[in-house]
């Protein structure tokens, strides 16, 4: 009988032949791969220096990259949206779970975006599932999308039945040559701003170009852009000189710089219309809790306030970078609060990421698949939280261990 081959990719010799044997394969497998995943239980918020697993830790693995997650005022908006609207929207945002407090927010973020108008989801995940699909959903159309692209962006062009595109991460000329090959009714150019596990800058000047050039369609998920780029954190469209268009459609998500969770959409007028009357993961789930609506509004005005923050976050990026420079490992260039480390093979990025572990440091082993095979890295986090003392406790850590 032929080797059997997983969803993962593993070849079986011994088909297992029940469905309890042929998870446990699975999970053998994964273990043998060095791929199980472990989840680290915290213990106190998510603050850099936080109780994990009973154990006092300096993490460097959060998205909270300005520090807001703890905030006081924050949490104070989040305490009185919940006493102002209730703890739950109790519907989706057609139906009757459309508060005012969702309305305000959503007006801020346009605001502050420049864009005409935006929607507010409950994840980012769901964000990303609402707009390729819904805008390239036809046989005809074509998705064209950067390699690295993450997950649910790759998960979104999977819902859709347009033909899908994927480039080698960064690469213009290859796009521009799909685009050029192309002859679909409705193109559609998705792209990370800050790619999640590289944090690397697409080259979204050259994208809008291409863009307009063949009359596509631009999305630009920018979770980790917003609130640590541009001007007042505007993201990284404003860090690039882009201006709002309509042919843009800008996701990021409330849950990484802003400390809260959920996600918005902004677009033009139309666009947005378009997607709150067809996107299922916009129609077909409950509204975000008000509160945590609230919530990001008081985030966004830190975010757009307090300029010290991101000047902090880049004095500790150049600190790392120097720190580390010495290093055996190399990191990945990146201006961002993303600094990754590269081990390469998935046992040593978990050896080190143990080993830091052991010294009360926590920075997270990212392997595939959410990074491609031999890539496995430490993905060290920054956030204007942490103070020049626990960025050099963490340069020491990884001399002392190279
Ligand atoms: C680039 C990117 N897009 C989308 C998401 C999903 O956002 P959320 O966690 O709000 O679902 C994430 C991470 O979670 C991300 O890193």
């Amino acid at each position: 009988m032929p080797a059997a081959r997983n969803k993962v990719g593993f070849t079986m010799k011994n088909t297992p032949r029940t469905r309890e044997q042929l998870l446990s394969a699975r999970l053998r497998q994964l273990a043998d791969a060095g791929l199980m995943r472990q989840r680290r239980r915290l213990d106190s918020p998510l603050t850099p220096h936080a109780i994990m697993e009973g154990q006092k830790m300096l993490a460097f693995a959060s998205n909270d990259y300005l520090g807001l997650a703890a905030h006081p005022d924050i949490i104070a908006a989040m305490a009185q949206g919940a006493r102002d609207w209730g703890a739950g929207s109790g519907a989706s945002h057609l139906i009757s779970g459309h508060l005012k407090a969702h309305e305000t927010l959503e007006r801020r973020l346009a605001e502050f975006t420049g864009f005409d108008r935006c929607l507010v989801f409950s994840a980012g995940y769901l964000a990303n599932l609402a707009v390729t699909p819904t805008l390239a959903a036809g046989r005809d159309d074509a998705i064209f999308a950067d390699r690295l692209n993450h997950a649910s962006l790759i998960d979104a062009a999977r819902l859709s039945r347009a033909r899908q595109h994927r480039y080698p991460h960064g690469d213009m000329a290859a796009l521009e040559r799909l685009l050029a090959q192309s002859a679909a009714k409705t193109k559609v150019i998705v792209s990370d701003a800050v790619f999640s596990m590289d944090g690397d800058l697409a080259p979204l000047s050259d994208l809008f170009r291409l863009a307009e050039r063949f009359d596509a369609w631009l999305v630009i998920d920018d979770a980790h852009g917003f609130g640590v780029l541009g001007p007042e954190g505007r993201g990284s469209l404003a860090h690039c000189g882009i201006r709002p268009h309509p042919r843009i459609l800008l996701m990021a998500t409330l849950g990484k710089a802003a400390g809260t969770s959920g996600a918005f959409v902004a677009g033009s007028a139309l666009a947005i219309e378009y997607l709150l009357q067809n996107a299922r993961s916009y129609i077909f789930t409950t509204a975000q809790p008000p509160a945590i609506a609230a919530a990001a509004t008081k985030s966004l005005e830190i975010i757009q306030n307090d300029e010290a923050r991101r000047a902090h976050l880049r004095a500790l990026i150049r600190q790392l970078q120097t720190g580390c420079a010495a290093l055996p490992w190399r990191l990945l260039p990146s201006e961002t609060a993303i600094q990754p480390l590269m081990l390469g093979e998935n046992d040593k990025a978990l050896a080190l990421s143990q080993q830091l572990w052991r010294r009360g440091l926590w920075v997270a082993a990212i392997r595939p698949p959410t990074v491609p095979p031999g890539t496995a890295r430490l993905r060290i986090s920054l956030s204007a939280a942490h103070g020049e003392n626990d960025v050099a406790e963490l340069i020491n850590a990884l001399r002392e261990l190279a």
